[in-house]
């Protein structure tokens, strides 16, 4: 029977755990036993008592050792990879790029390494995209957080102290993140705009009433996966132009958009910022890519003219409950893919699992990481 081990995740600030009561269950189901380390859940208020009544074993951090399969939320430390036994499997995000460490270490150990963010966007795979739920946390609580630091309201308000007008939102990039960013924003009140590069979303960004700022889609703008592919930077400068006085009529602006395996694109230089009003709030949700927004500083706050930027790196943290129970769902998913009466067969040639497997007996799968890997010399 394949044992599953559940750490409590080791990055500073992680909330989240990849199993919460309900999934263990649902592991269970496929075959498992499940292990899960004491205290796993307590930051995203999951008690170990509720683990134990769904069926799972309380163990300490040792346990990694001797696992079959272990899940996690964010890439383990080297040490730990180390720690797997070789030939078990590792399912997390895993994020090789800035990784290279990890990834050498799980290669040594013989560990089959699964990156749930390479996860394929066919419908198949919609129940198992931790992108899209996460995302969907994010672009909730990236709201939020404006609302909190934004010194306005945001809805209209007609009170006998007079009229409160509605704050202005602009979204840029409106996929998953920026969607549910824009309904969020709209549930307060506040009057949205929002702008994307990919002709299919003008009709989703209506559709939550929000107004479509368009700056025109260059030609080929999504790839087969759904995804933005890069501008070029003539493209990129008119639409900046076009940008630049929806930004300076905005109270808050959250930036979203991404370009799988290329630096964010900058949709606000730092001249488009000061036209913006003081007290307006940025959240630029790419921080970590990079950034959208010149002078955003990834996990952290700064003030810049009166303007509050917010780089925030791990959003969906913030809503640790629902955004494990959305993971861990995601998990259980995946697992069902390849873990059946509580064996493993694991056939690379299946479309998911070959995409998501990025190290495997002893190889690097995944082109990138490899020549990263190669150039550094290990
Ligand atoms: P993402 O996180 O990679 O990017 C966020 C947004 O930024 C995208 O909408 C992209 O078009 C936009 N963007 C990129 N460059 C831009 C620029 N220069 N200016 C303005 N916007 C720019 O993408 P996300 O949110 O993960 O997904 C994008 C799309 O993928 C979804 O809207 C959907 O169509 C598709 N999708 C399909 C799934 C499936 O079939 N399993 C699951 C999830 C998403």
């Amino acid at each position: 029977m394949v044992v599953i081990f559940v750490p409590k995740e080791s990055v500073a600030g992680e909330t989240r755990v990849a199993a919460v009561p309900e999934t263990v269950k649902g592991m269970t189901k496929l075959g498992a036993s499940v292990q899960v380390e004491r205290g796993a859940g307590a930051a995203a208020g999951f008690l170990d008592a509720d683990y134990e009544a769904a069926g799972a074993s309380l163990v300490d951090a040792a346990a990694r050792h001797g696992a079959d399969l272990v899940l996690g939320i964010q890439m383990p430390t080297p040490e730990l990879a180390r720690q797997q036994k070789a030939g078990s499997l590792l399912v997390c995000t895993l994020t090789p790029g800035s990784q290279l460490p990890s990834v050498v270490a799980l290669r040594d150990a013989k560990v089959t390494a699964m990156g749930l963010e390479f996860m394929p966007r066919i419908t198949r795979a919609q129940k198992m995209d931790i992108l899209s739920s996460q995302a969907t946390c994010g672009g909730y609580q990236a709201v939020l957080l404006a609302a909190v630091h934004l010194p306005k309201l945001f809805p209209l308000m007609m009170t006998a102290a007079g009229t409160i007008t509605p704050a202005r939102v602009l979204v840029l990039g409106a996929g998953v993140a920026g969607l549910q960013a824009i309904s969020t924003a709209r549930k307060l009140g506040a009057i949205v705009e929002a702008n994307d590069i990919r002709p299919a979303v003008k009709e989703q960004v209506e559709s939550l009433g929000a107004k479509f700022v368009d700056t025109g889609a260059p030609p080929e703008a999504e790839t087969k996966g759904g995804y933005a592919k890069e501008t070029t930077a003539e493209f990129l400068k008119k639409q900046r132009e076009i940008l630049s006085a929806h930004i300076t009529q905005a109270d808050v602006l959250i930036t979203t958009a991404l370009v799988p395996g290329k630096k964010a694109p900058v949709l606000v230089t730092a001249d488009m910022r000061k036209g913006m009003k003081p007290g307006s709030v940025i959240v630029d949700m790419a921080a970590g890519q990079g950034g959208n927004v010149e002078g955003s500083k990834p996990g952290q706050t700064v003030v810049v003219d009166g303007v509050t930027i917010l780089g925030d790196t791990n959003l969906p943290a913030r809503v640790g409950a629902d955004a494990s129970r959305m993971f861990a769902r995601n998990v259980v998913a995946f697992l069902g893919e390849f873990l059946k009466s509580g064996a493993v067969n694991l056939d690379l040639n299946n479309e998911i699992l070959g995409a998501v497997t990025i190290v495997h007996d002893g190889v690097i799968r995944h082109e990138p990481t490899a020549q990263a890997v190669a150039a550094q010399g290990h």
